[in-house]
C-alpha cells in the first residue's frame, strides 16, 4: 500500500471497533476527537482553581562529580503530601515528592543514577527521550525488587510468562545514561511491565533536562523564566488518596485496569508541577515553558486566555528531542501523553496587572482550565526568539533501508491492545533495525494512540496524504496517533544493539499489552 487508502483505514476502523458499538467507552470530551479514555470523578470537593502558587520541582543535587560523569542518587519510596488544601495524600515519590526531583545534565556528558527501591512493588526507571544503551533503558522485566524480595519465577502481569532475559537486581540499581544528544526537555519515570499506569498515577516521574553550549549560546530566557511544567490529571477517593480503578490494588499479581477505564483513565483535577489548578506570577517579560503531558491517557489543546494582540501567544522552539530548526507561533498546541513542547510566551505582550490562562480546549467542566499566570510588573528582557535555531537535518526516506507497517489497534479483553496483532510479549521483535541505518516507519491507528519509540528520536514525514502535521516539528519520540490515521516517521538506528521496546503512551493501553520489541544488531 502505499501513501494513505482511506477505504483500507476504514475497514480497519469497523473491523477494530470504532463507532462499532464494542461495549467500552472511548472517546470523551469536546469535538470528538480529544483523548480515548474514561473520566473517573474524584469523590471529594475539589479546591478553586488558581489559588495555590505554582512550584517548580528542585534540581537534584549530585552526590559526586568526577571528571567524565555526574553521579546522583534517587529514593523511591512513599510519602504523605498535601496535594488538595488541607488533605493529606499517600504519594509514590522519588525522594517521596511529585513530581521527582529535576536532574539537570550537560549533553554528552555521563549521567549515573543510582535508584533505591523502598516501595511495597517491584519498579523500573526509564529516561524517556533518551538515548541510552538497554541495559540502563529500563526494560519493563529489568526489575528492581523491594529490598530483601527473591526473584519472582513469572513476570507480574503476565502470568505464566517468564523472560529470560531479564535482569532483575534487588533494592537497588545504576542507571548510567550517555547522553550523547542534543539539549532537550526529558522526563524519567516508572517502566514496570503490566504496572505503569498504576505507578506513574501515583507519582513516579519527574524532569531531567538536557542542557549544551550550542543552546546555552541563543538569547532564550533561562534561570527562574524557563520553567519546566509537567502537567498530569488525577482523580482523589474521599478519603483523600489517589483514586485509580486497577483490577489488582496490591499493584504486584494482575496488570491493567476494570473494563470501564480500559481505554484510558483521565482524572478530573489538573495538577501542574503537582498543584491542582495552580497560579504563577511572573513579571512581563519573555519565558520559556516546557510542557509536558504527564498524563496517562489526556490529551490538551493548550492555549492562553486571553490571547496576546496579533495572536501566536505560543512560540514553539522545542519539541521532545531538542530544538526545531526555527520557531513557530501556534495559537494553540494539542498535546500527547509523554509529548513535549517548549515554547516561549512574551508576557510583555499584556499589560502589567492582567490574567492570563492557559486552557485546555479539549476539557470539560474541571479540566477546561489548567494554570493562570498573573503579570506582575514591567522589566528588562534582553532575550528574543532567534529567527533560526541549530538545524534539524532532514531524514532522506530514499536512503530508508526498510519500510515498516505498525498497526495498533483494539482487540478486546485485559491483553487487548495490540501491535500488528500480538499482545507484548518479551520474547518476540516485530523489527531488527541494524545499526547505522535509517528506517521508515508507517503507523497506524484505530483510536487515539501516541506512539513512542525508545533509543531513537524521528522525524515525521507525513499523516495521511499531507506532510508533517503543525505539531509534528523537529525530533520527536512520541507521535500523537489519531483515530484511523497513518502517518510515516523516519529515525536512524545507532549506537547501542540490544533490545528496546516501542509503545502507545496511553498507559493503561501499554500496561495492556500495546507494546513491542526491536532489536537492534
Ligand atoms: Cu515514557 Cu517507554 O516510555
Ligand atoms: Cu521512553
Ligand atoms: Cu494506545
Amino acid at each position: 500500500m502505499t501513501g494513505f487508502d482511506r477505504r483500507t483505514l476504514l475497514k480497519l476502523a469497523v473491523a477494530t471497533g470504532v463507532g462499532a458499538g464494542i461495549g467500552i467507552p472511548l472517546m470523551s470530551g469536546v469535538g470528538g476527537s480529544s483523548s480515548t479514555g474514561t473520566v473517573l470523578r474524584s469523590q471529594l470537593p475539589l479546591p478553586e482553581p488558581f489559588t495555590q502558587p505554582l512550584t517548580i520541582p528542585p534540581v537534584l543535587t549530585p552526590v559526586r562529580t568526577e571528571a567524565d560523569a555526574d553521579h546522583y542518587e534517587l529514593v523511591q519510596r512513599a510519602a504523605t503530601v498535601e496535594i488538595l488544601p488541607g488533605v493529606p495524600t499517600r504519594i509514590w515519590g522519588y525522594n517521596g515528592i511529585f513530581p521527582g526531583p529535576t536532574i539537570v545534565s550537560r549533553s554528552g556528558r555521563t549521567t549515573v543514577v543510582r535508584h533505591r527501591n523502598t516501595l511495597p512493588v517491584p519498579v523500573v526507571a526509564h529516561l524517556h527521550g533518551g538515548h541510552t544503551p538497554g541495559s540502563s533503558d529500563g526494560y519493563p522485566t529489568d526489575l528492581i525488587l523491594p529490598p530483601g524480595s527473591s526473584q519472582p519465577m513469572t513476570m507480574p502481569g503476565m502470568p505464566g510468562m517468564v523472560d529470560p532475559r531479564a535482569v532483575v537486581t534487588v533494592g537497588e540499581r545504576t542507571y548510567t545514561y550517555p547522553l550523547r544528544q542534543p539539549a532537550a526537555t526529558l522526563w524519567y519515570h516508572d517502566h514496570r511491565m503490566g504496572f505503569t499506569g498504576a505507578s506513574v498515577w501515583r507519582g513516579l516521574a519527574g524532569f531531567h533536562l538536557v542542557h549544551g553550549d550550542e543552546e546555552d549560546a541563543l538569547p532564550l530566557p533561562r534561570g527562574d523564566r524557563d520553567l519546566p511544567l509537567l502537567i498530569a490529571d488525577r482523580a482523589f477517593a474521599s478519603d483523600g488518596s489517589l483514586r485509580y480503578p486497577s483490577v489488582d490494588a496490591s499493584l504486584r499479581e494482575t496488570a491493567g485496569v476494570t473494563a470501564t477505564y480500559s481505554g484510558g483513565v483521565l482524572g478530573d483535577v489538573i495538577l501542574v508541577n503537582g498543584t491542582p489548578w495552580p497560579v504563577a506570577e511572573v513579571p512581563a517579560v519573555r519565558h520559556r515553558l516546557r510542557l509536558l503531558n504527564a498524563s496517562n491517557a489526556r490529551r490538551y489543546r493548550l492555549a492562553l486566555d486571553p490571547p496576546p494582540p496579533g495572536g501566536g501567544g505560543l512560540v514553539q522552539i522545542g519539541s521532545d528531542g531538542g530544538l526545531l530548526a526555527g520557531p513557530r507561533s501556534h495559537d494553540a498546541i494539542e498535546i500527547a501523553p509523554a509529548e513535549r513542547f517548549d515554547v516561549i510566551v512574551d508576557f510583555g505582550r499584556y499589560a502589567p496587572g492582567q490574567e492570563v490562562t492557559l486552557v485546555n480546549q479539549f476539557g470539560a467542566g474541571s479540566t477546561t482550565v489548567v494554570l493562570r499566570f498573573r503579570i506582575t510588573r514591567r522589566e528588562t528582557d534582553d532575550t528574543r526568539v532567534p529567527a533560526t535555531l541549530p538545524t534539524v537535518p532532514p531524514l532522506d526516506p530514499a536512503k530508508a533501508a526498510v519500510t515498516r507497517t505498525m498497526l495498533f489497534s483494539d482487540h478486546g479483553g485485559s491483553m487487548g491492545w495490540q501491535i500488528n496483532g500480538r499482545p507484548y510479549s518479551p520474547g518476540y521483535a516485530n523489527a531488527n533495525p541494524r545499526l547505522g541505518t535509517v528506517e521508515v516507519w508507517r503507523l497506524i491507528s484505530d483510536f487515539h494512540h501516541p506512539i513512542h519509540l525508545h533509543l531513537v528520536h524521528f522525524q515525521v514525514l507525513s499523516r495521511g496524504l499531507s506532510g508533517p502535521g503543525e505539531y509534528d516539528g523537529g525530533w520527536k519520540d512520541t507521535l500523537d496517533l489519531r483515530p484511523a490515521e497513518e502517518a510515516a516517521v523516519i529515525a536512524r538506528f545507532d549506537d547501542y544493539a540490544g533490545r528496546f521496546v516501542f509503545h502507545c503512551h496511553n498507559l493503561e493501553h501499554e500496561d495492556m499489552a500495546m507494546m513491542a520489541n526491536f532489536e537492534t544488531r
